[in-house]
């Protein structure tokens, strides 16, 4: 992606469906022999990723719509995801659950390690194994059989996302009662329980540290549409806020960016709702502050290097802690080529700025680091060249285009 930064963005931009929240929706499709429809799918890499492995299940995809997604598993035909594509989507791990629930048996490769951190599963097979599954490790693969799963009780050591995921979608199908402790509680989670209640499920409490669910025989087709993409939101609020800018982003869900807008404001921006999203704008000098990453409703890791190339630009030294994944700084050093003042040590990285970035070729390593040196080449002087940019594709939806829309002057490589 090449950046010729410098340009405030101004104008609107709509946002698209949440990746992950669409993610798991999908999966959830394994769980009826009816077709389920899913509207407001983002088209990106990581969902035709989700649809092959869907595939190789004998679940039928076909688009109805730019953005409408069918998924039908009339009958299933195999119960496997393979390591090639685990490796290059580890959300497609969350297919554990539902292909238990559907099929009484799943062998779904361990994902491995991470750019940003080990990002073990463990949680997901506790969690398995207590609604009743045989679980073995082999060959890299997680083989799990059961005839019928079990309600049970489970604690969570962490709120795990996906853990707690692969648990709601074992436990629809369970017999009786299971509750899901120190659950997740972002609005992802909430997006699939409404989902699965959309298909017949019965569950209380999603969005909370604690999920019910009353077991049923049978799940339904259903008619979903996908919540909108708070990280995009959040993404596209600090490159407006980095350039100087003044946007409208609609389909902003305020009540999801709590925490986003409350840094972002305390930094200097000025936020105010409107008609079906959010405005945007920065007028005067950004003032440092001090964030810590934390499971929702604190703010998003999604969001840190994105916050991190933003607070290059404030006048003094913010500091951000990185709590959820170990190594997710892959960003600053890039950031430092382009004049950036990061210093890190552990989870900690203080940023000093205001410093003048400067266009530089740089190398993306992960989806939001790649979005934090976007934000940073389109503050930056002259032209900042971002390469890997299949990261971006995974998770930001027509990104050049949207952010040409709002004047940023950036276009996509052709060997890209
Ligand atoms: N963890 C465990 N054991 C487990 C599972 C998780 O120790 O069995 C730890 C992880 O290592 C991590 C923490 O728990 O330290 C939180 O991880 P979580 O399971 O919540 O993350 P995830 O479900 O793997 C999702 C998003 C990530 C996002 C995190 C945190 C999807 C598909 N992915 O991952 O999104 O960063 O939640 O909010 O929903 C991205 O979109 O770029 C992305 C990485």
């Amino acid at each position: 992606m090449i950046i010729h930064g410098g340009a405030p963005l101004r104008g609107v931009v709509e946002l698209s469906g949440s990746k992950n929240a669409t993610l798991p929706i999908m999966m959830a499709a394994v769980l009826t022999d009816e077709p389920v429809v899913i509207r407001n799918v983002p088209r990106l890499r990581d969902v035709k990723t989700a649809i092959e492995l869907l595939g190789g299940l004998g679940v039928a995809a076909r688009w109805l719509g730019d953005h409408e997604l069918e998924l039908h598993a009339r009958a299933l035909s195999g119960h496997e995801a393979p390591y090639d594509l685990v490796k290059t989507m580890r959300a497609s791990f969350v297919v554990l659950g539902p292909l238990l629930a559907r099929a009484g048996r799943a062998r779904v490769s361990t994902p491995g390690g991470c750019a940003i951190g080990a990002r073990p599963v463990n949680l997901h097979i506790a969690g398995v194994r207590a609604l009743g599954a045989r679980v073995q490790m082999r060959h890299g693969y997680v083989e799990a059989h059961a005839a019928r799963l079990i309600g049970a009780r489970i604690w969570l050591d962490n709120p795990s996302v996906g853990a707690t995921e692969n648990i709601l979608m074992a436990a629809v199908r369970a017999r009786g009662r299971t509750v899901i402790e120190n659950a997740a509680r972002e609005p992802e989670v909430r997006d699939l329980a409404r989902m699965l209640a959309a298909m017949g499920a019965r569950i209380a409490g999603a969005g909370t540290h604690v999920i019910e669910v009353e077991g049923v025989d049978r799940l339904h087709g259903a008619d979903h549409a996908v919540i909108p993409d708070r990280i995009e939101a959040g993404s596209l609020m600090a490159a407006t806020v980095a350039t100087g800018g003044d946007v409208i982003i609609r389909g902003a869900p305020a009540g999801d960016l709590e925490a986003v807008v409350a840094k972002l404001a305390e930094a200097g921006a000025e936020i105010s709702p409107v008609a079906d999203g959010l405005r945007i704008a920065r007028n005067g000098p950004l003032r440092p502050i001090e964030l810590r990453t934390l499971p929702y409703p604190g703010f998003p890791t999604d969001l840190q290097a994105q916050m991190m190339a933003l607070l290059t630009q404030a006048d003094g030294a913010s500091v951000i802690t990185e709590t959820i994944f170990e190594n997710r700084f892959m960003h600053a050093q890039e950031l430092i080529r382009m004049g950036a003042d990061i210093v890190m040590k552990g989870a900690t990285a203080v940023v000093r700025g205001p410093s003048r970035l400067s266009g530089a070729p740089v190398m993306a390593t992960d989806l939001r680091a790649s979005m934090g040196l976007i934000v940073a080449g389109l503050a930056a002087e002259n032209t900042t060249t971002v390469s890997r940019v299949y990261h971006l594709d995974r998770g930001y939806e027509a990104l050049d285009r949207k952010l040409g829309a709002l004047g940023a002057r950036i276009e996509r490589a052709a060997d890209e």
